[in-house]
């Protein structure tokens, strides 16, 4: 039997995506889930349903966009009013257009009365199973629309999903996952600092008990607010949008409203095949100089080996060293420019300081250079110091409330990159630096959140910052297209989707400790690909932690991401530099394929944790990496063996220790692997190991 007229369906190739015309209303949520193999015989809700006892007697069943007042009593997609009229929401008119037959749609509502046009798309792509959708609100009506909250997608989850996977973070702690039961009374994250933060994109992960998952994060760097409420029918309801301030969204006859992206995936292999998911999407959406991303060279720092001691001789010679041991980026960290001794001033006096580079910047980016590097430099555009040149030219270009103090973090401000005249000082600074210096990369950083930003007309300017501070990336990008872009925020309080379609890399935490490393870079890998993961040998002992490792482990646990070094190269003696160049050979040698394919973690117990990246084809099933690591002394004699699900059991694969040392290659069959294990070794606490594991 062909399906039913009223059902949209989308289809990815393992989920599925069911919607139901409702008449004039809003399109019902049909199903989100497993990819449906078939869609004949499929009731409708509006016959199947009953309405439950001491409900409307023509009761609503969650739709793609609820509102509140007229009928509905969830969380509403949106609240607005005009001057408290126009309070209630529901829609008197619905239009549906296929964009892509069953892969994307476009929903258009009206509401004739509210005077309100909502346009919503969906579109589910086949290649990643990413449902992506955004929404968009016009005033149609004759007078000023207020708008307090707009939701970007409002998602359904059955009463079976049970558990739910989010991440908080702080400064040197990101990604700190959190995982609790999903309740009756709901959820809800709010995050208000003006900037993504600490714990990573507004965003999480709902586990099923046999294993499916669903997902979903917002591709937006500002505040955003999520929620996962109850309701009475027997399902819960997600919702992911921008927080907005009282007042911030005041919408003029005929203006719109647009949301963010959410990108929102099903996925039959848990939380890691959300994971793969979220890493196909971003790799989709990434927009490379020259078309595609070359291999991901490798970093030398300046930041950790030498703050803001800037001494020439000391960089020339690190610079020397750095090519010497393989590195082919050198980036010029924060302390470069005028009077910048610190971090109490300079921000904002974008040229070279004259007495540590007399001769300006040139002759460092030359030595580099020559030396066959690429050459980076650090800057925080969107900051002022109030002892800065620009600060006492220009008082009135922070982010400020009249009447209230400039409350400084890190002795810094924000600038008001909603003043056209900001942005165009700030566009011909970095301009400037990238016409005149060979230039090839821009650590572009955020070391602060935002306090008291206001518009120059008193309004909440949180949202126009982050289209203006997008505005800004994508006109230097226009300007100089072959420059690639790192986004950092005090390590990563600026990783999302939204950004990182004007950026290429993301500069993941402060924390260089090897331990503390796993952790974050496991919730980085939750929502993005590891070829952006920004991951550094640093000093050991660790500066952000204390704890002391061997070089080994922290090579093997950078190793993972888009590799780099910061430390003082200087300080290593030429055994330590050897191996050092080792690490970043192997690095160049397998970067190919482990930017490129599947990742898939797990927890092995008693310390030991496991990483494997994949071969480049997805779902191949030969050429993997596999990274145990040992965090905690062993309680048990013999290690638990590790389980490889990844693998194809109708396969056998040849097992190879790579590192710290090559071992005895072993054969086993792959069904062998998944179900038993691989055996391991005794590790020492900090220990990490490699396996290269191939067809046999
Ligand atoms: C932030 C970054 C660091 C470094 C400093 C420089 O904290 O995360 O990597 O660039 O700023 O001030």
């Amino acid at each position: 039997m062909p399906q039913p007229p009223e059902l949209i369906t989308l289809h990815g190739s393992f989920s599925s995506v069911m919607l139901e015309l409702d008449g004039a209303g809003a399109p019902l949520w049909r199903y989100w889930g497993a990819r449906l193999e078939s869609v004949s015989h499929i009731p409708l809700l509006r016959a199947t349903r009953a309405a439950p006892s001491f409900s409307l007697d023509d009761d609503v069943p969650l739709s793609l966009f609820p509102s509140f007042g007229v009928g509905w009593f969830g969380p509403s997609a949106l609240l607005a009013h005009r001057v408290g009229a126009d309070f209630a929401q529901s829609w008197t008119g619905c239009v549906v257009e296929w964009l892509a037959p069953e892969r994307a749609v476009c929903v258009t509502l009206f509401d004739d009365v509210a005077r309100l046009r909502v346009v919503i798309t969906l579109s589910l792509d086949s290649a990643s199973d990413i449902l992506s959708i955004n929404t968009t609100l016009t005033n149609m009506g004759a007078a000023p629309l207020d708008v307090q909250h707009l939701a970007a997608a409002c998602l359904p989850l059955p009463n079976e999903a049970l558990r739910l996977r989010h991440y908080v973070g702080r400064h040197n702690a990101e990604f700190q996952r959190e995982e609790q039961a999903l309740g009756r009374s709901g959820w809800r994250r709010e995050n208000r600092r003006g900037l993504t933060g600490h714990g990573g994109p507004c965003g999480a992960v709902i586990l099923r008990d046999d294993g499916g998952a669903w997902g979903a994060q917002l591709a937006w760097s500002g505040n955003a607010t999520q929620s996962i409420d109850w309701s009475d029918d027997g399902q819960f309801i997600w919702q992911l949008g921008e927080w907005l301030a009282p007042g911030e969204v005041r919408l003029a006859p005929g203006e719109s409203l647009a949301t963010p992206d959410v990108l929102a995936s099903f996925s039959p292999e848990g939380a890691d095949g959300i994971a793969r998911n979220f890493h196909a999407a971003i790799r989709g959406r990434m927009i490379w100089p020259g078309g595609a991303m070359t291999p991901r060279p490798v970093h030398f720092n300046t930041w950790e080996g030498l703050y803001f001691n800037h001494d020439r001789t000391t960089l020339t010679e690190l610079a020397k060293v750095a090519a010497e041991i393989g590195a082919e980026r050198f980036v010029l960290d924060d302390g470069w420019f005028h009077r910048r001794d610190d971090d109490t001033r300079g921000l904002g006096d974008w040229w070279p300081d004259a007495d540590q580079y007399p001769d300006g910047l040139a002759p460092l980016a030359a030595h580099v250079t020559t030396l066959g590097m690429g050459f980076g430099l650090w800057v925080e555009p969107e900051m002022v110091n109030p002892d800065s040149d620009l600060f006492r030219a220009h008082p009135d270009w922070a982010l400020h409330i009249a009447g209230r103090p400039l409350l400084t973090a890190r002795h810094q401000l924000v600038l008001d990159l909603t003043r056209a005249d900001v942005c165009a000082h700030l566009f011909g600074c970095l301009d400037k630096l990238l016409r005149t210096l060979p230039i090839r990369y821009l650590k572009w950083d955020h070391n602060r959140d935002l306090t008291c930003a206001g518009t120059t007309l008193g309004r909440a300017a949180y949202r126009a910052q982050v289209l203006a501070a997008y505005a800004l990336f994508d006109s230097i990008r226009a300007a100089h297209p072959d420059i690639e872009i790192e986004a950092c925020a005090g390590g990563g309080g600026r990783l999302d989707a939204g950004i990182i379609t004007r950026t290429h890399r993301f500069w993941t935490s402060d924390c260089i400790d090897a331990v503390s490393r796993l952790s974050i870079q496991q919730g980085f890998l939750q929502f993005f690909p590891p070829e952006l993961m920004g991951a550094h040998i640093g000093a050991a002992p660790a500066h952000s932690t204390g704890r002391q490792q061997s070089q080994d482990f922290r090579a093997a646990v950078a190793l993972t991401g888009h590799l780099g070094v910061e430390l003082d190269l200087l300080a290593l003696g030429a055994a330590e530099r050897a191996r050092l160049a080792h690490w970043i050979a192997l690095y160049k040698q397998f970067r190919d394929q482990l930017h490129h394919g599947a990742v898939y973690h797990g927890a092995v117990g008693d310390g030991v944790s496991w990483q494997a990246h994949g071969p480049k084809e997805a779902r191949a099933d030969e050429d993997w990496l596999l990274f145990l690591y040992r965090t905690s002394p062993a309680t048990q004699g013999q290690a638990p063996p590790v389980r490889l699900p990844f693998l194809n059991s109708r396969v056998d694969y040849v097992v190879s220790p790579r590192e710290p040392v090559e071992g005895e290659a072993r054969s086993y069959g792959g069904a062998w692997l998944m179900t038993a294990g691989l055996p391991l070794p005794p590790m020492m606490a900090e220990c990490a190991l490699i396996y290269q594991i191939t067809r046999a």
